[in-house]
């Protein structure tokens, strides 16, 4: 096995160095503190292997995204949102017997609870969409107990998996409905699963859902192409608080919450509230771009830029394509759409832009597909969690079969006072 050596004081450690499948290497520091006392300080997790997967791999450099291996192109292209999560989940595709009852689990389990209707009526009409879901996800643990104890059954986590998958959709549906002050629509046994989103979140008594199969695999598209990506920020949420054994809803919600942030999963809220702005206040595509650049402006260009890909994000090129099919079939005239397109061409043409590796992200192209489709704005990242929910689900239950589990404690090192002492009020 390869080792590094690392030199401290009078320490020498000699320190292996972990293969991964696809050749990735890292050091393996677990027995640092115990070895020399030394932690390693890394902010914002920029060098740091937080756990071993065989989920998703991605090759920022390249702009390669793979689950279980096959790449992201052929899924989207190929498979539906259900197979993909049974895949993420359970590590293969599914046989066709396997299909049919993962498809019939979700059927179901997609509707929700009567009484938890009256939680809509809860929220005021201006409630964001996430803080809503957040507090939905959470809620089913009251209404569906099965959740993970100390004799958890796998056949307890398949229920509970294909219950948060359908029923997220549904509760997603279920907001909107209440916040145009529509009756709420329920789902339907023989439409599959990015189809029957659709029909409870556009069909009405007074106004029946035409469905079109363009704007349908559009959806299914992006929905597989967000189901994983990895230890990102919201993950990795999921892993740090399901590693204290809560259960798979309270671990989802907690992950939820992470995605909501503009950083992460709210970049395609960002990305139209960015482009209406640019409209409204008429600023040209290069002072968008100047703007963008300048260090002492607040302005960043939302759907640029990501941790990982310093070349094209994969889910980029792909949504692109998608953008542009709907966008000729229906022959949209939405500036906003135009501006997006101009914005695009000139950051990716720029010195600042090229040298820093800075390309679209997965969620520029996203919230203009979403807002053709009828989507509203603010219900962007709730997409983005409906699609990420299966990769959050087989992320906790790959932690939850490793052995041992061990709960994520991270360090730090102190810079506050040392030693000082109690000074009573009126001495102060
Ligand atoms: N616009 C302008 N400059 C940018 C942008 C951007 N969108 N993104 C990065 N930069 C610049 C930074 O200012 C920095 O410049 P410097 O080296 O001169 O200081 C350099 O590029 C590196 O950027 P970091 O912020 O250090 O990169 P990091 O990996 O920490 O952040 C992130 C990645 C958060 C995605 C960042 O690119 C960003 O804020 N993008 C806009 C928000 C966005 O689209 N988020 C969605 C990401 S995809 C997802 O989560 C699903």
């Amino acid at each position: 096995m390869e080792k590094a050596t690392l030199t401290y004081q009078n320490h020498v450690l000699e320190l292996p160095i972990i293969k991964g499948t696809e050749d990735e290497k890292a050091i393996d520091i677990s027995n640092l503190r115990k070895s020399a006392n030394l932690i390693t300080l890394d902010l914002g997790f920029q060098n740091t292997g937080s756990c071993m997967s065989s989920i998703t791999y991605i090759d920022g450099e390249k702009g390669i995204l793979r689950y279980r291996g096959i790449p992201i192109e052929e899924l989207a292209e190929k498979a539906s949102f259900s197979e993909v999560a049974y895949l993420l989940i359970y590590g293969n595709l599914p046989n066709k017997k396997e299909q049919e009852s993962f498809s019939r689990r979700l059927t179901q389990n997609s509707m929700i609870h009567e009484e938890m209707l009256r939680f809509f009526d809860g929220f005021p009409p201006t409630a964001h969409p996430m803080a809503i879901l957040a507090t939905m996800v959470n809620a089913l643990s009251v209404y569906y107990t099965d959740y993970y104890t100390e004799d958890f059954q796998a056949e307890t986590f398949d229920l509970i998996a294909a219950s948060l998958i359908s029923r997220i959709r549904t509760i997603a549906a279920y907001s909107y409905k209440h916040s145009i002050g529509e009756p709420h629509v329920y789902p339907r046994r023989d439409l599959q699963y990015a189809s029957n989103f659709l029909y409870m979140m556009f069909d009405s008594p007074v106004n029946p859902y035409v469905p079109d199969s363009e704007i349908e695999k559009a959806l299914c598209a992006l929905l597989i192409l967000h189901a994983d990506h990895e230890q990102n920020c919201s993950t990795s949420t999921v892993r740090l608080v399901g590693s204290s054994m809560v259960n798979l809803y309270a671990s989802i919600c907690a992950g939820i919450c992470a995605l909501w942030g503009p950083l992460h999963g709210g970049a395609n809220q960002k990305v139209i509230e960015m482009l209406e702005n640019i409209k409204k206040n008429n600023f040209t595509i290069k002072q968008c771009i100047e703007s963008a650049k300048d260090k002492n402006s607040k302005f960043r260009l939302f759907g640029f830029g990501h941790r990982l890909y310093r070349n094209y994000d994969p889910r980029a090129l792909i949504l692109k394509k998608y953008c542009q099919n709907i966008f000729k079939k229906f022959n949209y005239d939405d500036s906003l759409i135009n501006i997006a397109m101009e914005l695009e061409e000139a950051a990716t043409k720029d010195d600042y832009f090229i040298e820093r590796k800075l390309y679209p992200n997965v969620d520029f192209y996203s919230g203009i597909i979403y807002r053709m489709i009828g989507i509203p704005t603010n219900m962007f990242t709730v997409m983005f969690a409906i699609g990420r929910l299966p990769g959050m689900i087989a992320q906790w239950k790959e932690m939850h079969d490793s052995v041992p589990l061990k709960i994520g404690r991270p360090y730090q090192i102190y810079t506050g006072n040392t030693l000082r002492h109690y000074v009573p009020l009126n001495e102060r």
